[in-house]
């Protein structure tokens, strides 16, 4: 297998489509490994992955935590960094980063400002991985969320993607555009409340990149057009005002109503965690494949692992 080219996992836009090729071959290869077929384990022994989470998680911190276990590393961990790191008495990102570099092979760090894995990964001799900054990115999660989309259509071009609910101070469809204007014919579509509609930087980034967008306001109408409804749950944490978010919460539900006008072999995603936007009987639709998405985040995130770590 040819190096890893990257050092840190910051940002989306690290990755080109051959990169993006090479970890999903090697999180196939994760996922034959888990199902049996094929022996990848302990390929990580003696490693040290440490967690380090400033905002709360589930899926993130675990999905890492499980895919170093199983790979042979292991953890260390502290799931409240603002509480339970010495951030709690003022120490500063970089001075943690830098003591953190002494313990472990690898910095899986969730924080609550956007840009903050970028400054981590500049004083960092080891690998940074940013698991969330802030509104800023979720690069991760958008690796999983284009694995999820190509195991669906076998295929990441031609697709028509509607991206639904927090737009502005969500990090996943951020990150998710910047990939997906590696693919030919992809086209988005965004509906949002008034209050957090997509950033601009996304828009001119997507100019740039030639992949056209549009605001639209009725999910209903937008439904049947599309291969792919990227829901997302107003994030109540990140508003600066409550009139703002009660300006937004609850506006855009998925109703079974709704999927049922839907493409029969579109599909439904979400980055979770849900609040009321996925109503739970949307869960047995063929289409709703946001279980899947969570579980495509172990084998992803195994491939990081392996990938950044292999080399060092
Ligand atoms: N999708 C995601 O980042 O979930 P967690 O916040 O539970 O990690």
């Amino acid at each position: 297998m040819t190096a890893f080219p990257l050092e840190h996992v910051v940002e989306s836009q690290q990755f080109d489509r051959d990169l993006l090729e090479t970890v999903f071959r090697t999180a196939d290869r994760m996922k034959a490994d888990l199902a049996g077929k094929r022996s990848l384990a302990k390929s990580l022994d003696g490693k040290i992955m440490a967690s380090l989470f400033y905002e709360s998680s589930t899926r993130t911190r675990f999905s890492f935590e499980s895919a170093m276990l199983r790979l042979g590393g292991s953890v260390i961990t502290t799931e409240n960094a603002r509480e339970f790191s010495s951030a709690a008495k003022g120490e500063s990102l970089s001075d943690s980063i830098r003591i953190m570099n002494g313990y472990a092979d690898v910095i899986v760090m969730r924080h609550n400002e956007a840009g903050s894995a970028v400054r981590a990964a500049e004083v960092s001799a080891i690998p940074v991985i940013n698991a969330g900054d802030g509104a800023g990115q979720h690069p991760t999660q958008a690796l999983l969320d284009m694995y999820t989309i190509v195991d669906a259509f076998q295929r990441l071009e031609n697709l028509k993607i509607a991206m639904v609910g927090d737009l502005r101070y969500g990090r996943t469809v951020r990150s998710l555009s910047y990939l997906l204007t590696k693919y030919a014919n992809v086209e988005l579509i965004f509906v949002s409340p008034q209050v957090c509609k997509m950033e601009k930087d996304i828009k001119d980034y997507l100019e740039k990149n030639n992949v056209p967008w549009r605001e639209e306001s009725d999910l209903s109408l937008v439904a049947p057009e599309v291969d792919c409804i990227y829901m997302t749950r107003i994030q109540k944490e990140r508003f600066h005002s409550v009139d703002d978010y009660q300006a937004a919460a609850s506006k855009y539900i998925l109703s079974l109503d709704c999927v049922e006008t839907m493409k029969k072999d579109a599909i439904i995603m979400h980055p979770l965690p849900r609040v009321d936007e996925i109503p739970k009987e949307v869960d047995s639709d063929p289409r709703a494949r946001y279980f899947e998405q969570a579980q495509n985040g172990l084998y992803i995130r195994m491939a990081l692992l392996y990938l950044l770590l292999q080399k060092n």
